[in-house]
C-alpha cells in the first residue's frame, strides 16, 4: 500500500515544515486537494500555495482537482511537474481527450468517482489511465466518515482494472484509518489518502507506517 497523505489538514501556518515531515515520515506521494467552491461547497488552494508545496515536497505530488474547468486548472498546475493529476468524472464532457492531455504534459492522469459513481462508468477509459481514485466521503473537507458501500465498488473496479489494465493503480480517499486499512487493501486499493488520521496522529511516522500495509 502506498501513502498518500492529504495536506488538506496540515497546519497552513506551517505548510512547509508538515510537508517536509511527512516526506521525512515516509509517505509515497502528497496529496494535494485543489477545490474551487463550485464542484464543491468548500475552498482550497491555487498555484502560488501549490508551488510552495511543490517546493517543500521530496516525493511527487498528487493533485486531486474538485474543480468546474478541469483544463484550466490542468493548465495552472501542470509546470510544477506533479506525480499525478486527477479529476472528476461528473465534472468531464471529453474526460478521455483530457486524459490524454494530462499524458501529453508529462503528468499521470487519474480519474476520480464519486461514491454515488459506478465503477463502470470508467470501463472505457481504464485502458488509458495511470489510476482511478475512489471517493469513499463526499468530496469538499477532511475528517468525515468513510461510506462502506464503495468496498463493493473497489471489488468491481479491481476485476475491471485486472481484465482492462491491470498496471492502473485504485486510490481511496476519504475517511482511512488504521482501522480500514486492511480491508481496503483486500478489496484492491494499491494508495489510501490520508489528512486527519496521519495530521492528527501524535507521530507522523507511525501513522504513516500503520497504513504501510
Ligand atoms: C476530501 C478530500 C480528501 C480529504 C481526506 O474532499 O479529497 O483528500 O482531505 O481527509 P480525511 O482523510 O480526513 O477523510
Ligand atoms: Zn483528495
Amino acid at each position: 500500500m502506498l501513502v498518500a497523505p492529504s495536506v488538506l489538514s496540515a497546519d497552513f501556518g506551517n505548510l512547509a515544515r508538515d510537508v517536509k515531515a511527512i516526506c521525512d515520515a515516509g509517505c509515497d506521494l502528497v496529496h494535494v486537494d485543489v477545490m474551487d467552491g463550485h464542484f464543491v461547497p468548500n475552498m482550497t488552494i491555487g498555484p502560488v500555495v501549490v508551488s510552495a508545496i511543490a517546493k517543500a515536497a521530496t516525493k511527487p505530488l498528487d493533485i486531486h482537482l474538485m474543480v468546474e474547468n478541469n483544463t484550466f486548472f490542468v493548465d495552472l498546475f501542470a509546470p510544477l511537474k506533479p506525480g499525478y493529476i486527477s479529476f472528476h468524472i461528473e465534472e468531464e464532457k471529453n474526460p478521455h481527450r483530457l486524459v490524454q492531455y494530462i499524458r501529453s504534459l508529462g503528468i499521470k492522469p487519474a480519474v476520480v468517482l464519486n461514491p454515488h459513481t459506478p465503477a463502470e462508468a470508467i470501463e472505457y477509459l481504464l485502458l488509458d489511465l495511470d489510476m482511478v481514485l475512489v471517493m469513499s466521503v463526499n468530496p469538499g473537507f477532511g475528517g468525515q466518515k468513510f461510506i462502506p458501500t464503495v468496498v463493493e465498488k473497489i471489488q468491481r473496479l479491481d476485476a475491471l482494472r485486472k481484465k482492462i489494465n491491470p498496471n492502473c493503480l485504485i486510490e481511496i480517499d476519504g475517511g482511512v484509518t488504521s482501522q480500514n486499512i486492511e480491508l481496503l487493501r483486500d478489496a484492491g486499493v494499491d494508495v489510501c489518502v490520508a489528512g486527519s488520521y496521519v495530521f492528527k496522529h501524535e507521530s507522523y511516522e507511525t501513522a504513516i507506517a500503520n497504513l504501510h500495509v
